[in-house]
C-alpha cells in the first residue's frame, strides 16, 4: 500500500526521486508518514476554524457597538436627504379635501423629492424599527414614546425621532409649500456647509420679561424645518423632553400616559421653546463660536445667517403674515410656506392661562398697547374686593356677549349686502345677455329681408330702433315681440 502510495501513476521521474528517500528514511516513519500528514491537516484545520470563529465573535461585538451607543458617530453628509416628511391621523389616500390640497404643493413643486406621512397606525412600528434593539439600540426612548398618551407631545417627539433617524425636510399637515425646495437654502450658500435649516417664527424680544408672553417671545418654528440625519442636537431634543415628561408625571404622581399638560408646558416643554432653546444651546457649545449665542443674533434680521451650521432664514420665510415680528406676508420673494393653522386644534385640549375678565393677553397678537392694557387691567384687578371682581367678571362678559352679538350683526348684514349685490350683477348679466341676443336675432332677419330684395331704403331707422328697442322690453312684450317675428 505504500509503496503504492509513494510511486503514483509509475511516473519514472517521481518513482525515482521516492525511491531516493525511501531509502533515506527509516522505516518506521515511513510507515507513519500518512499519519503525520493527517495530524499536521487536522491542526492547521482546527487553527484556522478558531482564528474564524474568533474574528466573526469580534465583529459581533465590536460591529454593534459602533452603532448602538449613546454617541453615535455624526454623520456628515454634504447634501439634505431628498425627503419631505408629514405625520397624521391617516395617510394621504384618506387625506381630507383641504389637506390633500396642502400636501400636494409640496410634491407638485418639488417632483425629485420622496414624500412620507407616518400616520396614528405605523408611527409606532417606525420608532420601534429605528430606536429598538437592532437600530440604534435605545430601547428607552421606544418605550417612552410608547407610554406617552398626550397626542401633541407624541406630535412633536415624532418629528424630532424622524429627523434624527433619515432626515430630511419636516412640515405641519396644514403647512403649503410656496416655493420649490431649491429656494430653501439660498444659492450663496452650499449645502456642504449646512447640518439644519430653520426659521424665526416670534422675534418679540421686548415681551422676554412678560410673565405669560416670555417665553414664547423668541422663538424659530418646528412646524417646518430641515436636518440632515443624526445631529447630535435632535438627541439632545428627544432626550430632554423624555426626562422632562418623566420629571411632571413625577410631580404630578401619575404614570407617563396619565400627565395633564397646559398651553405653557407643552411650549415649553416639548414645542418651539424647547426646540429654540436646544438649538441655541447647541449653537453656544459649537467650538468655533467665539462669543455667546443667544436671540440678540436672531433678532430683526435683514437676511438669512449660518451660525455654527444652522441656517437660520428670517421670519418672511416659514412664518410670513402673522401680524407681528415684522413677518411681512405670503406674497413676498422670501415667503417660503404658508401656515394655514386648521389643523392646531391641540390649544383646546390644553388651555392658555386666560383671566376671567379679561381673557387671553394673546389675542393682543404682540399689538404693546393692548398688551399694556392687559397687563394694567389685570393687576388693578387682583387689588379689588371680591365683589368688585365679580362685578367686573360680569361686566365684561356682557361685553364680550353684546360684542360678539354686534360682530354677528355685522356678519350677517354683510352678506345680505353681498348676496343682494350678488343677485343685482346676475338680473344684469341675463339682461345684457337677452339684449344682445335680441340684438344679433334682428340683425340676422334684417339680412334676410334684404337678401329678399327689400329697399335699402328704411334699413338705417330700423337698426336704430331694433338696438335701442329690447333694453326697454319687458317679459311680457319679449314674448310679443317674438311672436310679431314670426308672423313677418
Ligand atoms: C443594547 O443596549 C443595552 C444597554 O442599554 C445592552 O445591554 C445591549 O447589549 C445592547 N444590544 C446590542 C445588540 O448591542
Amino acid at each position: 500500500m505504500l509503496n503504492k502510495l509513494t510511486s503514483p501513476m509509475g511516473s519514472p521521474h517521481l518513482g525515482a526521486t521516492s525511491a531516493q528517500y525511501r531509502n533515506r528514511m527509516p522505516a518506521q516513519f515511513r510507515r507513519l508518514l500518512p499519519l503525520y500528514v493527517v495530524v499536521v491537516v487536522f491542526v492547521l484545520f482546527f487553527f484556522n476554524l478558531n482564528l474564524f470563529r474568533t474574528a466573526t465573535r469580534e465583529n459581533a461585538v465590536v460591529q454593534p457597538a459602533a452603532t448602538t451607543n449613546n454617541d453615535i458617530p455624526k454623520v456628515v453628509r454634504d447634501q439634505f436627504p431628498k425627503k419631505i416628511w408629514q405625520t397624521w391621523k391617516v395617510d394621504p389616500f384618506a387625506f381630507e379635501k383641504k389637506n390633500l390640497d396642502v400636501a400636494k404643493s409640496w410634491t407638485t413643486k418639488n417632483p425629485d423629492w420622496r414624500y412620507e406621512v407616518l400616520t396614528d397606525g405605523n408611527d409606532i412600528h417606525y420608532v420601534e424599527f429605528h430606536y429598538g434593539a437592532d437600530g440604534f439600540n435605545r430601547t428607552d426612548i421606544v418605550d417612552f414614546y410608547r407610554s406617552v398618551k398626550a397626542a401633541i407631545v407624541k406630535a412633536d417627539l415624532l418629528r424630532y425621532l424622524i429627523m434624527y433617524a433619515e432626515g430630511g425636510l419636516y412640515a405641519d399637515i396644514d403647512v403649503e409649500s410656496l416655493k420649490p425646495m431649491a429656494k430653501f437654502i439660498p444659492e450663496r450658500y452650499n449645502q456642504r456647509d449646512i447640518d439644519m435649516v430653520v426659521g424665526v417664527e416670534i422675534d418679540e424680544p421686548d415681551w422676554k420679561d412678560h410673565p405669560i408672553l416670555g417665553p414664547k417671545s423668541r422663538s424659530f418654528c418646528q412646524w417646518t424645518f430641515m436636518c440632515k440625519p443624526q445631529l447630535p442636537v435632535m438627541m439632545r431634543l428627544i432626550e430632554q423632553i423624555m426626562a422632562w415628561l418623566t420629571e411632571v408625571a413625577h410631580q404630578q404622581g401619575v404614570e407617563l400616559a396619565k400627565v395633564d399638560l397646559d398651553f405653557d408646558q407643552i411650549i415649553s416643554g416639548t414645542g418651539p421653546s424647547a426646540f429654540t432653546n436646544a438649538i441655541i444651546a447647541e449653537m453656544d457649545n459649537a467650538a468655533d463660536v467665539k462669543k455667546k449665542i443667544e436671540w440678540d443674533t436672531f433678532h430683526d434680521m435683514d437676511e438669512s445667517k449660518i451660525v455654527s451650521r444652522v441656517l437660520v432664514l428670517t421670519v418672511e420665510a416659514f412664518a410670513a403674515g402673522q401680524g407681528h415680528s415684522n413677518s411681512g406676508n405670503h406674497d413676498a420673494r422670501a415667503a417660503l410656506v404658508k401656515h394655514h393653522y386648521h389643523a392646531s386644534g391641540w390649544p383646546t385640549k390644553h388651555p392658555r392661562f386666560k383671566h376671567p375678565a379679561y381673557g387671553e393677553v394673546e389675542s393682543c397678537n404682540w399689538k404693546d398697547e393692548c398688551v399694556n392694557k392687559w397687563d394694567k387691567d389685570v393687576a388693578e384687578f387682583e387689588k379689588l374686593s371680591p365683589e368688585e371682581q365679580q362685578r367686573i367678571i360680569a361686566e365684561k362678559k356682557k361685553e364680550r356677549e353684546e360684542l360678539e352679538e354686534k360682530k354677528k350683526q355685522e356678519k350677517e348684514a354683510a352678506a345680505k349686502k353681498k348676496q343682494n349685490e350678488e343677485d343685482a350683477r346676475k338680473k344684469k348679466e341675463e339682461e345684457e345677455r337677452l339684449a344682445k341676443e335680441m340684438k344679433e336675432k334682428e340683425a340676422a332677419n334684417r339680412e334676410k329681408e334684404a337678401n329678399k330684395g327689400k329697399g335699402p331704403v328704411n334699413e338705417d331707422d330700423k337698426t336704430e330702433e331694433g338696438a335701442e328697442k329690447p333694453k326697454e322690453l319687458k317679459e311680457g312684450e319679449k314674448v310679443e315681440e317674438k311672436k310679431k317675428e314670426k308672423t313677418k
